[in-house]
């Protein structure tokens, strides 16, 4: 990949003051007599590699040159609709607005990550976010979402989008402040290798971004005017918060606003910044029907996944990293119909299905093993399904093998039964306990009575199952973390929630506790349920988990 930037062009100019600045230093007296003498070479090479700029470059910089690279191409429109998503975030903004009411609310979208040098992975916007604006896929790097308190008196009219018009937060205005477009009548179209369309391609600017989003748009530039005013420390003045994680420039930002405006208690500022991200955590907790929809679609991609996945076992069986065939399949059906992964794919044969979070999948898939697989395609949207899967390698269970496997599946419909409107996550998380307990005990490997193993002073069965066996799931794989305790673990679950179901027993390889014979056997089930009026609703009924269904489903992959 080659890369010639405005970033290069800077560097540039600071590698020359770099030398200067090292030279400066050099003679001064305080350099250890110890130190050997430094030649003009050698000066050269001990500049500081971030002040070297970009080597590779052999870019013009000629006038005659930058007039050249802006003159005689056609328009590009970055041909755009609204996005569906647009009809649902006034709603969500209005909630968030109800609640810092007076207050200046600041959600970036983060920045490109660096994987090497000027190599950046893949851009996923942040969550919360994608949340608020609705956008998905790519969209937007550096981008701000602000909501700006309205003054009390302020009659509320609604922007001129109709989508805001209506429903639109009456306690604030949302703003996104973007990087308006590099196109083809700007230096940076060709300069800029983050925004320059020359390299990029046509992407959406202020007018573009407003029509997908509904919200207002302004040029990023003007960000920290915005956010300054009217900031300080009295009793009208306005107050910031900031999602802290999602951009450390805009962080940083908002930091200096306060310290400046006499907001400088760092530790209340922290605190008021988290208020802001577990509310929003908590208020995703429940979907509306547009993330409901993505959510199956999320689903439904993931069956194909696994589909595709059962067709490529037959070749991945007994061959070197044989974990990775499935792996690629499966990733690259997600990167087909969806954005990617929602997660790390963990394809985990024999011994390492025990393992929770194998994730290298370089191990060879045995004739004889079970085979875990614990995959989600984010969709483009960017939500996500979490489905795990336990397969015979040979497409038959042993004896053994259903045994454990039956176990498991009964818990996971205990968990679901236990799983109606009013209950809590504890109540999914006891009832699948009490099951895998009952069957450690019947199987003589629960070292006391099963009563004693779930009593708090017990948790003996843990030993097998150390992980949770449920949690919410949406745009995050494990959604909603920042959420309280009380209203995560000990919320009421309500109808709109989405989360999954997965008990699983986890034998590890070298575990003197057990029989031989279960050793380095790993199962885990896991299902994606909605909750409704009447019940929960297991989302994935469609992906085959009955031992028989499962047997059916591998052998027709396995002729396709
Ligand atoms: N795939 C992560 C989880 O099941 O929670
Ligand atoms: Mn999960
Ligand atoms: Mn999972």
């Amino acid at each position: 990949m080659i890369s010639y930037s405005l970033k290069t062009m800077v560097a540039h100019k600071a590698t020359k003051r770099g030398i200067m600045a090292l030279s400066q230093h050099q003679s001064m007296p305080q350099a250890s007599a110890q130190q050997p003498t430094v030649s003009d070479d050698e000066e050269l090479s001990m500049q500081s590699i971030s002040d070297r700029g970009n080597n590779r470059t052999l870019a013009p910089h000629s006038d005659s040159f930058k007039n050249f690279m802006t003159q005689g191409w056609d328009d590009e429109h970055s041909q755009v609709q609204p996005l569906p998503s647009s009809e649902w975030t006034p709603s969500r903004l209005a909630t968030l607005g109800k609640r810092f009411i007076g207050e200046r609310i600041v959600i970036p979208a983060g920045q490109l990550k660096a994987r090497n040098n000027d190599c950046d992975y893949a851009f996923r916007p942040d969550t919360t976010f994608v949340y608020y604006t609705g956008l998905g896929e790519d969209f937007e790097p550096g981008a701000v979402l602000v909501l700006n308190p309205r003054m009390p008196q302020t009659t509320v009219t609604g922007t001129a989008d109709p989508r805001h018009t209506q429903v639109e937060s009456a306690t604030h205005d949302a703003m996104l402040f973007v990087h308006p477009r590099a196109d083809q009548s700007t230096q940076d179209y060709y300069r800029s290798a983050q925004f320059g369309e020359y390299w990029i391609g046509p992407r959406p600017g202020l007018q573009e971004l407003h029509t997908m989003t509904g919200i207002a748009t302004y040029d990023i530039a003007s960000l920290r005017d915005v956010l300054s005013k009217d900031v300080g420390t009295e009793a009208h003045a306005v107050q910031l918060r900031v999602l802290r994680h999602a951009d450390s420039e805009v962080t940083a930002m908002v930091d200096e606003i306060r310290q400046e405006a006499g907001l400088d208690d760092t530790a209340h500022n922290g605190a008021m910044d988290d208020r802001l991200y577990e509310f929003s955590a908590e208020q995703r907790m429940v979907k509306d029907s547009y993330e409901i929809g993505e959510m199956q679609r999320a689903v439904d991609a993931t069956h194909e996944g696994f589909t595709r996945m059962l067709e490529a076992l037959p070749r991945a069986i007994g061959v070197e990293r044989g974990e990775r065939i499935l792996e690629g399949a499966f990733n690259a059906n997600a990167r087909e119909v969806g954005n990617d992964v929602g997660y790390g794919t963990i394809v985990a044969s024999g011994a390492h299905a025990p393992i929770l979070h194998w994730m290298r999948n370089n191990g060879t898939i045995t004739n004889g093993d079970l085979l875990l697989i614990d995959a989600g395609v984010e969709v483009n949207s960017l939500y996500t399904a979490d489905i795990t899967r336990t397969f015979p390698v040979n497409g038959h269970f042993t004896p053994l093998q259903r045994k454990l496997y039956q176990a498991v599946l009964d818990a996971q419909q205990a968990g679901f039964e236990a799983a109606q409107p009013g209950a809590t996550y504890h109540d999914i998380h006891f009832a699948v306990m009490r099951v895998l307990a009952e069957h450690l005990h019947a199987w003589g490997i629960l070292p006391v009575s099963v009563e004693e193993s779930l009593s708090p002073e017990g948790q003996q069965h843990r030993r097998w199952h150390a992980c949770g066996c449920a949690h919410h799931l949406g745009l995050d794989v494990h959604d909603c973390a920042q959420a309280r305790y009380e209203s995560y673990q000990e919320g009421v679950i309500r109808p709109g929630m989405i989360f999954t179901i997965e008990p699983g027993l986890y034998f590890k390889e070298n575990d003197l506790l057990v029989p031989q014979e279960y050793r380095g056997i790993g199962i885990r089930i896991e299902d994606d349920v909605l909750m409704t009026e009447q019940g929960p609703q297991w989302m994935s009924k469609a992906i085959p988990k009955e031992i028989d269904e499962v047997e059916a489903w591998m052998a027709q992959a396995a002729q396709a």
